[in-house]
């Protein structure tokens, strides 16, 4: 048995509850984890409260979390690249909040010796997400881009990725997060009314590309600064399509072990972090989930079950 986050009705996080679930079985091609760290994402408490449900349904009572990090302790039939007692990261594919789960050993790689588990638990879902959209947006040296939301888990990653193939990035945050923001090489602006004149101010001729993760209203802003829709890609305007916009759903999108491949060569060679501000046991979950429900996040918020 081991001890898993589980809610049987959607709704705030008075509905989760750490139970004994029997541990999950691999299949072929899977492995099974100690779950060592578990990234906490705002997309696991939209399924808390049933805001994916029509995109997601589940069978309840149902687990959260899919960004882990772990210890290798039963192969499936079938799983030559992991052994028992392999330290790894990725995605899992049952509900990570959880002392065991299980993932696709091909969505897995090595966690590397000197990398902490609460960094590791957390690459995956925000890392993977950011790779695939900087991907997208098809963004080179010398291009600025403006990021909506730097200062999160996504804009974090996205912003450095960026930064690292030689773009200038303009990123929004609250004042609060500013300091952090300059320190991995991005200019800060705050969120507020007045934004668009912000921009401006450090790009007179507007930007070449900007990754929406704020979802407040920013995209008729942001086409105008981009002169066109092409090059704007939101992760939350989904009614904004019509606008000629790259709307984007699926997080990593099958890219995960490339983007962690590249994520971790970053981290190796210094030029990627990965702020980690709070972490919390796998019993207080429902205190991890409104923090991030807040909204206002200082960095990667990671479980330790
Ligand atoms: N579609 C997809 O595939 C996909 C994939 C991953 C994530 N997402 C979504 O993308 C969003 C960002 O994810 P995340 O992990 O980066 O979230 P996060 O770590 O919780 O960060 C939230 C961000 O929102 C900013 N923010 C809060 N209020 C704002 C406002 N009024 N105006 C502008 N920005 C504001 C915060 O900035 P300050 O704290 O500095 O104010 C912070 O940067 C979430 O809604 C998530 O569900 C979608």
């Amino acid at each position: 048995m081991s001890l898993a986050v589980r809610f049987s009705e959607y709704g705030t996080t008075d509905v989760l509850r750490v139970v004994d679930v029997p541990a999950p079985v691999p299949g072929p091609g899977q492995v099974r984890l100690v779950v060592r760290a578990a990234g906490v994402n705002p997309f696991d408490w939209k399924v808390m409260q049933g805001f994916m449900r029509q995109m997601m349904p589940l069978d309840l009572p149902a687990g959260l979390g899919s960004d882990v990090a772990g210890v290798v302790d039963e192969v499936g039939e079938g799983v030559t690249a992991f052994a028992v007692g392999d330290e790894v990261l990725g995605a899992s594919l049952t509900p990570g909040y959880a002392q065991s789960a299980l993932a696709d050993a091909g969505a897995l790689v090595a966690k590397p010796a000197g990398l902490s588990w609460d960094v590791a638990g957390t690459l995956a879902g925000s890392g993977g997400t950011a790779w695939t959209v900087i991907e997208l947006l098809k963004v080179i040296q010398g291009e600025t881009l403006l990021i909506h939301a730097a200062s999160g888990g996504v804009g974090t990653f996205a912003a450095q990725l960026a930064v690292a193939r030689g773009a200038r990035v303009i990123g929004t945050a609250s004042p609060d997060n500013h300091e952090r923001l300059r320190a991995l090489g991005v200019t800060p602006v705050a969120h507020s009314e007045g934004l668009a004149d912000r921009v401006r101010a450090i790009a007179p001729d507007g930007v070449d590309a900007v990754l929406d993760a704020s979802g407040h209203g920013e995209i008729p802003m942001s086409i105008d600064l981009a002169g066109g829709p092409e090059r704007v890609l939101t992760l939350l305007a989904f009614d904004a399509a019509d606008l000629g916009i790259q709307v984007h759903t699926d997080g990593p999108r099958g890219n995960t072990v490339r983007a962690l491949h590249d994520i971790l060569a970053l981290i190796e060679e210094g030029r990627l972090q990965v702020p980690v501000w709070r972490t919390f046991p796998l019993t207080e979950a429902a205190a991890a989930l409104d923090l991030s429900r807040t909204g206002h996040v200082g960095g990667k918020i990671v479980l330790l079950p």
